[in-house]
Protein backbone atom coordinates (compact mmCIF):
# COMPACT_ATOMS: atom_id res chain seq x y z
CA UNK A 1 0.00 0.00 0.00
CA UNK A 2 2.47 3.07 -1.15
CA UNK A 3 -0.05 5.28 -1.85
CA UNK A 4 -0.50 6.51 1.88
CA UNK A 5 -0.45 9.20 3.89
CA UNK A 6 3.71 9.79 4.95
CA UNK A 7 3.34 12.43 7.95
CA UNK A 8 6.74 14.89 7.15
CA UNK A 9 7.41 17.19 10.13
CA UNK A 10 10.14 18.56 8.09
CA UNK A 11 8.98 22.02 7.28
CA UNK A 12 10.79 22.36 3.59
CA UNK A 13 9.72 18.89 2.94
CA UNK A 14 5.87 19.59 3.88
CA UNK A 15 5.64 23.02 2.12
CA UNK A 16 6.80 21.07 -1.19
CA UNK A 17 4.15 19.00 -0.53
CA UNK A 18 2.03 21.29 -0.77
CA UNK A 19 3.27 22.71 -3.82
CA UNK A 20 2.96 19.13 -5.60
CA UNK A 21 -0.45 19.09 -4.38
CA UNK A 22 -1.71 22.57 -5.51
CA UNK A 23 0.26 21.71 -9.16
CA UNK A 24 -1.29 18.44 -9.51
CA UNK A 25 -4.94 19.73 -8.51
CA UNK A 26 -4.54 22.74 -11.34
CA UNK A 27 -2.58 20.44 -14.14
CA UNK A 28 -5.69 18.19 -13.40
CA UNK A 29 -8.16 20.41 -13.37
CA UNK A 30 -6.95 21.98 -16.53
CA UNK A 31 -6.71 18.49 -18.35
CA UNK A 32 -10.30 17.64 -17.90
CA UNK A 33 -11.64 21.33 -18.80
CA UNK A 34 -9.55 21.06 -22.68
CA UNK A 35 -9.62 17.94 -22.93
CA UNK A 36 -13.14 17.24 -22.18
CA UNK A 37 -15.26 19.86 -20.67
CA UNK A 38 -14.68 21.70 -23.48
CA UNK A 39 -13.95 20.03 -26.70
CA UNK A 40 -16.96 17.10 -25.95
CA UNK A 41 -19.01 19.23 -23.10
CA UNK A 42 -19.10 16.19 -20.81
CA UNK A 43 -18.75 16.09 -17.45
CA UNK A 44 -15.77 14.41 -15.96
CA UNK A 45 -18.08 11.87 -14.61
CA UNK A 46 -21.56 10.72 -14.13
CA UNK A 47 -22.73 11.98 -17.43
CA UNK A 48 -25.93 10.32 -17.56
CA UNK A 49 -28.36 11.53 -15.55
CA UNK A 50 -31.74 13.44 -14.75
CA UNK A 51 -32.45 16.43 -12.24
CA UNK A 52 -35.51 16.83 -10.37
CA UNK A 53 -36.79 19.36 -8.18
CA UNK A 54 -38.61 19.57 -4.60
CA UNK A 55 -38.17 20.68 -1.34
CA UNK A 56 -35.81 20.00 1.79
CA UNK A 57 -36.95 20.54 5.28
CA UNK A 58 -34.41 20.24 8.33
CA UNK A 59 -35.62 17.86 10.92
CA UNK A 60 -35.22 18.63 14.69
CA UNK A 61 -32.61 16.70 16.54
CA UNK A 62 -31.22 16.93 19.32
CA UNK A 63 -28.34 14.95 19.03
CA UNK A 64 -27.08 17.46 16.05
CA UNK A 65 -24.99 20.55 17.65
CA UNK A 66 -26.88 23.47 17.18
CA UNK A 67 -25.75 25.80 13.85
CA UNK A 68 -26.32 28.34 11.79
CA UNK A 69 -27.33 26.57 8.57
CA UNK A 70 -29.31 23.39 9.57
CA UNK A 71 -31.91 24.88 12.29
CA UNK A 72 -34.60 22.65 12.56
CA UNK A 73 -37.95 24.00 10.69
CA UNK A 74 -36.19 25.31 7.81
CA UNK A 75 -37.17 24.75 4.47
CA UNK A 76 -35.17 24.93 0.96
CA UNK A 77 -35.76 24.68 -2.31
CA UNK A 78 -34.20 21.65 -3.03
CA UNK A 79 -32.53 20.40 -7.02
CA UNK A 80 -31.06 17.10 -7.22
CA UNK A 81 -29.71 15.08 -9.63
CA UNK A 82 -29.89 11.40 -9.56
CA UNK A 83 -26.32 9.93 -12.00
CA UNK A 84 -24.67 6.64 -13.29
CA UNK A 85 -21.23 7.06 -13.15
CA UNK A 86 -19.28 6.03 -16.03
CA UNK A 87 -21.32 4.60 -19.14
CA UNK A 88 -24.51 6.09 -20.60
CA UNK A 89 -26.69 2.66 -20.48
CA UNK A 90 -29.11 2.50 -17.13
CA UNK A 91 -28.96 -1.34 -17.01
CA UNK A 92 -24.85 -1.26 -16.81
CA UNK A 93 -23.19 -2.26 -13.76
CA UNK A 94 -22.15 1.02 -12.33
CA UNK A 95 -21.70 3.76 -9.15
CA UNK A 96 -25.29 5.52 -8.98
CA UNK A 97 -25.47 8.66 -7.36
CA UNK A 98 -27.22 11.33 -5.73
CA UNK A 99 -26.10 15.18 -5.67
CA UNK A 100 -28.18 17.50 -4.00
CA UNK A 101 -28.44 21.65 -3.81
CA UNK A 102 -29.79 23.70 -1.01
CA UNK A 103 -31.60 25.93 -3.85
CA UNK A 104 -33.13 25.60 -7.17
CA UNK A 105 -30.87 26.98 -10.07
CA UNK A 106 -28.32 24.77 -11.67
CA UNK A 107 -25.41 26.66 -10.66
CA UNK A 108 -25.74 28.52 -7.33
CA UNK A 109 -26.58 27.38 -3.31
CA UNK A 110 -25.69 27.35 -0.30
CA UNK A 111 -25.45 23.79 0.06
CA UNK A 112 -24.20 21.23 -2.31
CA UNK A 113 -23.35 17.47 -1.55
CA UNK A 114 -22.38 15.02 -4.17
CA UNK A 115 -23.14 11.22 -2.74
CA UNK A 116 -22.07 8.02 -4.74
CA UNK A 117 -23.45 4.47 -3.88
CA UNK A 118 -21.62 2.33 -1.31
CA UNK A 119 -19.50 3.30 1.86
CA UNK A 120 -16.03 3.64 0.29
CA UNK A 121 -14.76 4.85 -2.89
CA UNK A 122 -12.65 3.06 -5.50
CA UNK A 123 -9.84 5.80 -4.10
CA UNK A 124 -8.62 7.63 -0.96
CA UNK A 125 -6.62 10.55 -2.06
CA UNK A 126 -5.63 12.78 -5.12
CA UNK A 127 -2.62 10.32 -5.65
CA UNK A 128 -4.83 6.96 -5.24
CA UNK A 129 -6.98 8.73 -7.83
CA UNK A 130 -4.99 9.92 -10.59
CA UNK A 131 -3.99 6.07 -10.48
CA UNK A 132 -7.30 5.03 -10.56
CA UNK A 133 -7.82 7.52 -13.65
CA UNK A 134 -5.16 6.51 -15.13
CA UNK A 135 -5.58 2.64 -14.90
CA UNK A 136 -9.10 2.95 -15.97
CA UNK A 137 -10.23 1.25 -19.12
CA UNK A 138 -13.12 2.20 -20.34
CA UNK A 139 -13.41 0.27 -24.13
CA UNK A 140 -15.91 -2.32 -24.08
CA UNK A 141 -17.26 -1.75 -20.18
CA UNK A 142 -14.67 -3.43 -18.62
CA UNK A 143 -13.02 -1.01 -16.34
CA UNK A 144 -11.41 -1.53 -13.44
CA UNK A 145 -9.01 -4.91 -14.54
CA UNK A 146 -5.62 -3.19 -13.50
CA UNK A 147 -6.98 -0.88 -10.85
CA UNK A 148 -8.18 -4.09 -9.14
CA UNK A 149 -5.11 -6.19 -9.77
CA UNK A 150 -2.94 -3.13 -8.24
CA UNK A 151 -5.10 -2.02 -5.21
CA UNK A 152 -6.89 -4.36 -3.51
CA UNK A 153 -8.52 -1.76 -1.31
CA UNK A 154 -9.83 -0.45 -4.96
CA UNK A 155 -10.99 -3.83 -5.32
CA UNK A 156 -13.39 -3.50 -2.04
CA UNK A 157 -14.73 -0.37 -2.78
CA UNK A 158 -15.71 -1.28 -6.35
CA UNK A 159 -17.68 -4.70 -4.54
CA UNK A 160 -19.70 -1.94 -1.96
CA UNK A 161 -20.53 0.73 -4.69
CA UNK A 162 -21.35 -0.84 -8.27
CA UNK A 163 -24.77 -1.45 -8.94
CA UNK A 164 -25.68 -4.26 -11.37
CA UNK A 165 -29.58 -2.52 -12.99
CA UNK A 166 -31.18 -1.56 -10.33
CA UNK A 167 -35.05 -1.54 -10.12
CA UNK A 168 -34.96 2.58 -8.83
CA UNK A 169 -32.65 5.37 -7.94
CA UNK A 170 -35.42 5.70 -4.89
CA UNK A 171 -34.29 2.18 -3.38
CA UNK A 172 -30.61 3.37 -3.17
CA UNK A 173 -28.43 4.18 -0.49
CA UNK A 174 -25.58 7.38 -1.08
CA UNK A 175 -23.14 8.16 0.69
CA UNK A 176 -20.63 11.40 0.85
CA UNK A 177 -17.72 8.93 1.96
CA UNK A 178 -15.37 12.06 2.53
CA UNK A 179 -15.08 14.11 5.46
CA UNK A 180 -16.22 17.83 6.21
CA UNK A 181 -16.36 20.12 8.28
CA UNK A 182 -18.54 20.95 11.02
CA UNK A 183 -18.64 23.36 13.57
CA UNK A 184 -21.94 24.46 15.84
CA UNK A 185 -22.91 27.03 17.93
CA UNK A 186 -20.51 25.46 20.65
CA UNK A 187 -17.74 26.23 18.95
CA UNK A 188 -16.31 21.99 18.89
CA UNK A 189 -14.69 21.23 16.30
CA UNK A 190 -16.05 18.37 14.55
CA UNK A 191 -16.16 16.16 11.73
CA UNK A 192 -19.07 15.16 9.41
CA UNK A 193 -19.87 12.42 6.74
CA UNK A 194 -23.49 12.38 5.12
CA UNK A 195 -25.45 9.75 3.34
CA UNK A 196 -28.99 9.96 1.47
CA UNK A 197 -31.11 6.86 1.83
CA UNK A 198 -34.85 6.12 1.33
CA UNK A 199 -37.19 7.67 3.25
CA UNK A 200 -38.94 4.62 4.04
CA UNK A 201 -36.41 1.58 4.46
CA UNK A 202 -35.92 -1.03 1.47
CA UNK A 203 -33.63 -3.61 0.83
CA UNK A 204 -31.11 -2.10 -1.64
CA UNK A 205 -31.39 -3.58 -5.13
CA UNK A 206 -28.38 -4.59 -7.52
CA UNK A 207 -26.01 -5.21 -4.74
CA UNK A 208 -22.63 -7.40 -6.02
CA UNK A 209 -23.10 -10.84 -4.47
CA UNK A 210 -19.09 -11.94 -3.70
CA UNK A 211 -17.98 -11.30 -7.15
CA UNK A 212 -14.91 -13.15 -8.96
CA UNK A 213 -11.88 -10.41 -10.24
CA UNK A 214 -13.54 -11.00 -13.82
CA UNK A 215 -17.37 -10.32 -12.80
CA UNK A 216 -16.22 -6.89 -10.42
CA UNK A 217 -14.26 -5.43 -13.76
CA UNK A 218 -17.01 -6.45 -16.39
CA UNK A 219 -19.55 -3.70 -15.71
CA UNK A 220 -21.32 -4.66 -19.20
CA UNK A 221 -24.59 -4.91 -19.27
CA UNK A 222 -25.87 -8.35 -18.64
CA UNK A 223 -26.81 -10.85 -21.73
CA UNK A 224 -30.50 -10.50 -22.42
CA UNK A 225 -30.97 -7.88 -20.18
CA UNK A 226 -34.60 -6.64 -21.10
CA UNK A 227 -34.52 -3.00 -19.44
CA UNK A 228 -33.98 -0.58 -22.03
CA UNK A 229 -30.72 1.83 -22.03
CA UNK A 230 -32.75 4.82 -20.71
CA UNK A 231 -35.28 2.89 -17.77
CA UNK A 232 -33.69 4.11 -14.54
CA UNK A 233 -34.21 7.73 -15.92
CA UNK A 234 -37.64 6.84 -16.82
CA UNK A 235 -38.73 4.91 -13.93
CA UNK A 236 -37.48 8.17 -11.75
CA UNK A 237 -39.44 10.50 -14.37
CA UNK A 238 -42.34 8.36 -13.92
CA UNK A 239 -42.51 7.59 -10.24
CA UNK A 240 -41.69 11.40 -9.43
CA UNK A 241 -44.68 12.16 -11.29
CA UNK A 242 -47.03 9.43 -9.77
CA UNK A 243 -46.12 9.67 -6.17
CA UNK A 244 -43.02 11.89 -5.52
CA UNK A 245 -39.87 10.66 -4.12
CA UNK A 246 -38.64 10.85 -0.43
CA UNK A 247 -35.35 10.60 1.06
CA UNK A 248 -33.65 11.29 4.31
CA UNK A 249 -30.66 13.19 4.61
CA UNK A 250 -28.67 12.10 7.62
CA UNK A 251 -25.36 13.14 9.11
CA UNK A 252 -22.65 11.40 10.92
CA UNK A 253 -20.09 12.90 13.52
CA UNK A 254 -17.05 13.05 15.20
CA UNK A 255 -15.44 15.25 17.39
CA UNK A 256 -12.07 16.39 16.50
CA UNK A 257 -9.08 15.33 18.96
CA UNK A 258 -5.75 17.56 19.58
CA UNK A 259 -3.25 15.14 17.57
CA UNK A 260 -6.53 13.76 15.26
CA UNK A 261 -5.48 10.47 13.84
CA UNK A 262 -5.67 10.52 10.23
CA UNK A 263 -7.55 7.53 9.55
CA UNK A 264 -10.41 9.43 10.37
CA UNK A 265 -10.14 11.26 7.45
CA UNK A 266 -9.57 7.71 5.34
CA UNK A 267 -13.14 7.43 3.49
CA UNK A 268 -11.79 3.38 3.36
CA UNK A 269 -12.47 3.17 7.03
CA UNK A 270 -16.13 3.76 8.12
CA UNK A 271 -16.53 5.43 11.31
CA UNK A 272 -18.17 3.44 14.43
CA UNK A 273 -21.78 3.27 14.04
CA UNK A 274 -22.24 2.87 18.23
CA UNK A 275 -20.19 6.22 18.79
CA UNK A 276 -21.20 8.06 15.40
CA UNK A 277 -24.38 6.90 14.87
CA UNK A 278 -26.14 8.61 12.07
CA UNK A 279 -28.45 11.21 12.45
CA UNK A 280 -31.66 12.01 10.57
CA UNK A 281 -30.70 15.93 9.07
CA UNK A 282 -33.46 16.33 6.94
CA UNK A 283 -35.90 15.32 4.68
CA UNK A 284 -35.97 15.53 1.21
CA UNK A 285 -38.87 15.40 -1.14
CA UNK A 286 -38.34 15.69 -5.07
CA UNK A 287 -41.83 16.27 -6.70
CA UNK A 288 -40.71 17.34 -10.35
CA UNK A 289 -38.23 16.49 -13.08
CA UNK A 290 -36.48 18.81 -15.30
CA UNK A 291 -36.08 18.19 -18.69
CA UNK A 292 -32.47 17.39 -20.54
CA UNK A 293 -31.56 20.15 -20.90
CA UNK A 294 -31.88 21.72 -17.40
CA UNK A 295 -30.62 18.05 -16.39
CA UNK A 296 -27.41 18.71 -18.25
CA UNK A 297 -26.59 22.45 -17.12
CA UNK A 298 -27.15 21.54 -13.24
CA UNK A 299 -24.22 20.99 -11.69
CA UNK A 300 -22.44 20.88 -8.02
CA UNK A 301 -19.48 21.55 -5.92
CA UNK A 302 -17.92 20.90 -2.73
CA UNK A 303 -17.26 24.93 -2.59
CA UNK A 304 -21.06 25.67 -2.07
CA UNK A 305 -20.88 24.75 1.36
CA UNK A 306 -21.99 26.99 4.64
CA UNK A 307 -19.48 28.52 6.56
CA UNK A 308 -17.60 26.05 9.44
CA UNK A 309 -19.18 23.03 7.28
CA UNK A 310 -16.35 22.74 4.13
CA UNK A 311 -13.76 21.13 3.03
CA UNK A 312 -10.88 20.17 5.21
CA UNK A 313 -7.42 21.69 4.48
CA UNK A 314 -4.84 19.12 2.93
CA UNK A 315 -1.11 18.71 2.96
CA UNK A 316 -0.22 16.42 0.33
CA UNK A 317 -1.71 14.27 -2.63
CA UNK A 318 -1.27 11.62 -0.25
CA UNK A 319 -3.34 13.68 2.64
CA UNK A 320 -7.21 12.08 2.39
CA UNK A 321 -8.48 15.64 2.64
CA UNK A 322 -6.82 15.58 -0.71
CA UNK A 323 -9.48 13.77 -2.67
CA UNK A 324 -12.16 17.02 -1.67
CA UNK A 325 -9.16 19.74 -2.37
CA UNK A 326 -9.02 18.68 -6.10
CA UNK A 327 -13.11 18.81 -6.34
CA UNK A 328 -12.70 22.23 -5.20
CA UNK A 329 -10.19 23.21 -7.24
CA UNK A 330 -11.59 21.51 -10.60
CA UNK A 331 -14.55 24.38 -10.58
CA UNK A 332 -12.49 25.35 -14.23
CA UNK A 333 -14.06 21.79 -15.77
CA UNK A 334 -17.60 22.81 -14.82
CA UNK A 335 -17.39 26.04 -15.97
CA UNK A 336 -15.60 25.40 -19.70
CA UNK A 337 -18.31 22.52 -19.37
CA UNK A 338 -21.09 25.27 -18.93
CA UNK A 339 -19.13 28.11 -21.48
CA UNK A 340 -19.06 25.39 -24.07
CA UNK A 341 -22.58 24.15 -24.01
CA UNK A 342 -23.77 27.98 -24.62
CA UNK A 343 -21.56 28.41 -27.78
CA UNK A 344 -21.65 25.00 -29.58
CA UNK A 345 -25.19 24.43 -28.15
CA UNK A 346 -27.20 21.41 -26.13
CA UNK A 347 -25.60 17.74 -25.93
CA UNK A 348 -27.45 15.09 -27.57
CA UNK A 349 -30.03 13.18 -25.56
CA UNK A 350 -29.20 9.27 -24.88
CA UNK A 351 -30.69 7.39 -27.81
CA UNK A 352 -33.03 4.01 -26.83
CA UNK A 353 -31.07 1.83 -29.16
CA UNK A 354 -29.52 -1.38 -29.27
CA UNK A 355 -25.92 0.45 -28.91
CA UNK A 356 -25.17 -0.43 -25.35
CA UNK A 357 -22.56 0.23 -22.97
CA UNK A 358 -21.70 3.54 -24.27
CA UNK A 359 -19.94 5.99 -23.04
CA UNK A 360 -19.64 7.90 -26.53
CA UNK A 361 -22.84 10.88 -27.52
CA UNK A 362 -25.22 10.54 -29.20
CA UNK A 363 -24.46 7.03 -30.79
C1 LIG B 1 -15.16 10.08 -3.24
C2 LIG B 1 -14.98 11.22 -3.89
C3 LIG B 1 -15.94 11.73 -4.91
C4 LIG B 1 -17.30 11.65 -4.97
C5 LIG B 1 -18.26 11.01 -3.95
C6 LIG B 1 -17.72 12.32 -6.19
C7 LIG B 1 -19.02 12.43 -6.62
C8 LIG B 1 -19.41 13.03 -7.80
C9 LIG B 1 -20.75 13.05 -8.31
C10 LIG B 1 -21.96 12.43 -7.62
C11 LIG B 1 -20.74 13.74 -9.49
C12 LIG B 1 -21.94 14.01 -10.40
C13 LIG B 1 -22.56 15.34 -10.11
C14 LIG B 1 -23.68 15.65 -11.07
O1 LIG B 1 -24.67 14.92 -11.14
O2 LIG B 1 -23.55 16.67 -11.77
C15 LIG B 1 -19.37 14.14 -9.74
C16 LIG B 1 -18.97 14.87 -10.84
C17 LIG B 1 -17.71 15.39 -10.97
N1 LIG B 1 -16.63 15.14 -10.14
FE1 LIG B 1 -16.60 13.93 -8.52
N2 LIG B 1 -16.61 12.80 -6.84
C18 LIG B 1 -15.50 12.46 -6.10
C19 LIG B 1 -14.20 12.74 -6.39
C20 LIG B 1 -13.81 13.63 -7.35
C21 LIG B 1 -12.45 14.08 -7.54
C22 LIG B 1 -11.23 13.65 -6.72
C23 LIG B 1 -12.47 14.96 -8.56
C24 LIG B 1 -11.25 15.65 -9.08
C25 LIG B 1 -11.21 16.81 -9.65
C26 LIG B 1 -13.85 15.07 -9.02
C27 LIG B 1 -14.31 15.91 -10.04
C28 LIG B 1 -15.57 15.88 -10.58
C29 LIG B 1 -15.97 16.64 -11.75
C30 LIG B 1 -15.08 17.60 -12.55
C31 LIG B 1 -17.32 16.34 -11.99
C32 LIG B 1 -18.20 16.88 -13.11
C33 LIG B 1 -18.73 18.27 -12.76
C34 LIG B 1 -19.52 18.88 -13.89
O3 LIG B 1 -18.99 19.02 -15.00
O4 LIG B 1 -20.68 19.27 -13.64
N3 LIG B 1 -14.63 14.25 -8.27
N4 LIG B 1 -18.59 13.70 -8.71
Amino acid sequence: MDLYYPAHKNKLIALFDLCVLWLYSRFFALLIALFLSFPKRNRMSHDNGIAGTGKARILKNPLIPENDFFVPGREFPLRVRQATATFLDDAVNDIRAISIKFSDHHFDSPFDMELNTGETSLFWNAASFMQFAKLREEAHAVCYVENIRNYPEGASGAIVSLRRAPDSFAHLKYYSQVVYLFKGKDGVQRFAKYRVVPFVDVQEPGLQVDPCEYELSNQRVAPHESKGRNYLKYEFEERVKREGVKYKLQIQLITAEKNQNPEVFNNMVLWDEKTSPWLDLAELEISNTLDWSESIITTFSVNNMPKDMGIIPAKSIYDYNSLNYFRAHSEIARKARLLSLKIFGMVKPIPDNDNRNSEVWGA
